[in-house]
């Protein structure tokens, strides 16, 4: 069971353990994705807590989920970091894979940055590139919202339209060209995988509307949204997808692209969270 005591249970086992180094509430949260747990060498992390030791929490299992909570230190802003997280494929229900979510907004957390590896569907994007996602499309065949309904949590049918807050991700398009950093926008599909997408699947994903495709996010997006986040979405663009490239696709590359890209995605990051503080 990931429901609301669980929750509660964990966010009180970390406050417990973080509060030598935290004294008041983090107002951001930032979960860190494939390839992409190297972002906390570069950003000065305050305390860490293994996933394993937190009561409840889904374990990732997968190479590149480094796997513990920290609190950070970037720009001024105290952020609880997310280094890993788990993933359908890995068997689990959306609601599972959302509970790490349902704890930091139990912590104070009021905006989300979700980071993540996709693969692009447009040919003129291009590995190591990064994208704000404007919007997604769920193709999970779950949602966290599935089941039992918590009113603790929120509404029962929350609005998604703008999920992505555009605010956000104004502060983010101004962030990048003030650090020289080339940013691209779109849509991002959700899938379970893990198999990696057909050629034709990826043409169907291109006439839907889709400009990204993953196998994550958009649980914790929608578990955000129900509890009134504010949300930031950036993939690391790690690779052309299926049919588009001229190679086959390879889990090893996806993290190599993600390692390469942490130095913009924490700059990209450093230069957002000013304008972020303005809005909460
Ligand atoms: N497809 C699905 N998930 C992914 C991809 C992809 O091409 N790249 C990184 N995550």
């Amino acid at each position: 069971m990931h429901g609301y005591e669980q929750a509660q249970q964990a966010r009180e086992y970390i406050q417990a353990h973080l509060a030598a180094s935290a004294p008041s509430p983090a107002p951001v949260g930032l979960i860190l994705g494939s390839g992409l747990s190297g972002l906390t060498e570069r950003i000065d992390v305050r305390a860490a807590i293994p996933y394993v030791e937190i009561p409840h929490w889904p374990t990732a299992s997968v190479t590149g989920h480094a796997g513990r909570l920290a609190l950070a230190n970037i720009a001024g802003t105290s952020l609880i970091v997310l280094a890993g997280r788990v993933h359908l494929y890995e068997g689990l229900r959306a609601a599972e894979v959302a509970f790490p979510v349902r704890v930091l907004a139990g912590l104070g957390v009021q905006q989300l940055i979700v980071t993540n590896a996709a693969g692009a569907i447009r040919e003129d994007w291009s590995p190591g590139h990064l994208a704000l996602i404007s919007d997604h499309i769920n193709l999970q065949g779950d949602s966290p919202l599935a089941g039992a309904h918590e009113e603790r949590w929120g509404p029962r049918f929350p609005d998604m339209a703008d999920a992505y807050s555009p605010g956000l991700r104004e502060a983010a398009r101004q962030a990048a060209q003030a650090a020289g950093i080339g940013i691209v926008e779109g849509v991002y599909a959700a899938v379970k995988g893990p198999n990696y997408e057909t050629p034709a699947e990826i043409r169907y994903l291109k006439s839907i509307g889709a400009d990204l495709v993953g196998m994550s996010t958009v649980p914790e997006v929608i578990a955000a949204r129900q509890m009134g986040l504010e949300v930031l979405g950036i993939s690391v663009i790690s690779n052309l997808a299926a049919g588009l490239g001229d190679t086959g696709l390879h889990h090893d590359e996806v993290l190599a692209v993600g390692g390469s890209a942490t130095e913009r995605l924490a700059d990209l990051i450093r230069g957002t969270l000013p304008a972020m503080a303005g809005r909460r």
